[in-house]
């Protein structure tokens, strides 16, 4: 399976999710900046993905801090902090990366700057090791929902590649290939730059999982035909009443599968789910460039001049989902908030 981000001595591969599914590329990255630049220009994508990529990013920054104590080298690293959030303000996993480094640095201050680059380093590892067992986790708790002939909808990529692992949304499809269960997989393509069609059927096809490319606007005729007996995708931010912050057109989706009476499940890490804020509403929404939209790979399909909406994400009201899976188990919407 391709590794979305590796960390060898002191650099940073990032695998160039722009170039898939054409090219196999790492980018090598010694700098801070670099990463940033990687999780803006979307190298890198996948909540869980770029929050395991900003603490490699304060790895990569605290080997080169000149620091000469504990204190300095905290303040040293603020605008790394800062530079990182910035990146992509919708997926929570940045913030919740560069929040537990961050406290650990402040909780150990007594330690000498060294000891402090040391433990930066370790945490980082910690998180990318820590995600893969968190994919697995949620995998466990969502297999029960694949039976012999079953098919599942999904969006976007909330595929190995978006994560250290096995994936969110997916892990339960690779647990569910290896105990030899036989199932399919519709992956929508999910405009504007395709992570479904670039990515997930990309990866799934690696596997070996039998996985069936449809256009986003595809997937009413489908739920309707009852070709479709469940859907499970990832989010970049679920707040305390269930909300869920997902890629645009997941909330065009969760309406259908509701419409047709489909399950609509939400695989989330811990990483992803946002208890400060109280309701979708108030999640930012990410508004990217307008050639997203106007360009397919490069190539303008749009008039010249003409007007564009292009945000990342949308939200999916909690009464619109089944239930959110995280590693912890399997919750209703509304038992988030007492459960966690
Ligand atoms: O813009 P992207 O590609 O980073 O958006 C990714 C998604 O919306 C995923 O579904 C989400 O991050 C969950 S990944 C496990």
């Amino acid at each position: 399976m391709l590794q979305s981000i590796k960390w060898e001595n002191g650099t940073v591969f990032i695998l160039d999710q722009r170039l898939l599914p054409e090219k196999i590329e790492y980018l090598k990255c010694t700098h801070y900046e670099e990463i940033a630049q990687a999780i803006e220009n979307l190298s890198i994508r996948g909540a869980p993905a770029i929050g395991i990529a900003a603490a490699y990013a304060i790895a990569v920054a605290s080997l080169s801090a000149k620091s000469f104590s504990s204190e300095e080298f905290l303040s040293d690293l603020n605008p790394v902090f800062q530079r990182l959030i910035n990146t992509r303000p919708t997926a929570v996993n940045i913030k919740w990366a560069v929040d537990r480094i961050k406290k650990l640095i402040e909780n150990n201050l007594s330690l000498s700057v060294t000891e402090l680059r040391d433990m930066v380093i370790e945490e980082a590892i910690k998180i990318h090791e820590e995600d893969i067992q968190v994919n697995r986790k949620i995998g466990e708790n969502l297999i029960h929902l694949f039976k012999d002939g079953c098919t599942v909808i999904t969006y976007c990529n909330a595929g190995a590649l978006a994560t250290g692992g096995y994936g969110t949304a997916t892990a339960p499809m690779y647990l569910a290939k290896e105990r030899g269960i036989n199932f399919k997989v519709i992956a929508c393509e999910t405009r504007p730059v395709l992570q479904g069609a670039r990515i997930t059927a990309f990866e799934l096809m690696q596997a070996g999982i039998d996985v069936t490319l449809i256009c986003d606007n595809t997937a009413g005729a489908l739920l309707r035909k009852g070709m479709i007996d469940f859907a499970i995708v990832g989010t970049d931010r679920t707040v305390r009443n269930g909300d869920v912050a997902n890629k645009i057109g997941t909330y065009s989706l969760a309406v259908l599968c509701k419409e047709n009476n489909v399950p609509f499940y939400v695989a989330a890490p811990l990483s992803s789910i946002d208890m400060s804020i109280s309701t979708g509403d108030m999640i930012p929404i990410e508004e990217r460039a307008s050639e997203e939209v106007t360009n397919i790979k490069g190539v303008r399909i749009a008039p010249e001049g003409v007007k564009v909406i292009n945000f990342a994400f949308d939200v999916t009201p909690a009464n619109y989902v089944t239930a959110i899976v995280t590693e912890k188990g399997v919750f209703k919407p509304e038992e988030l908030r007492f459960k966690l």
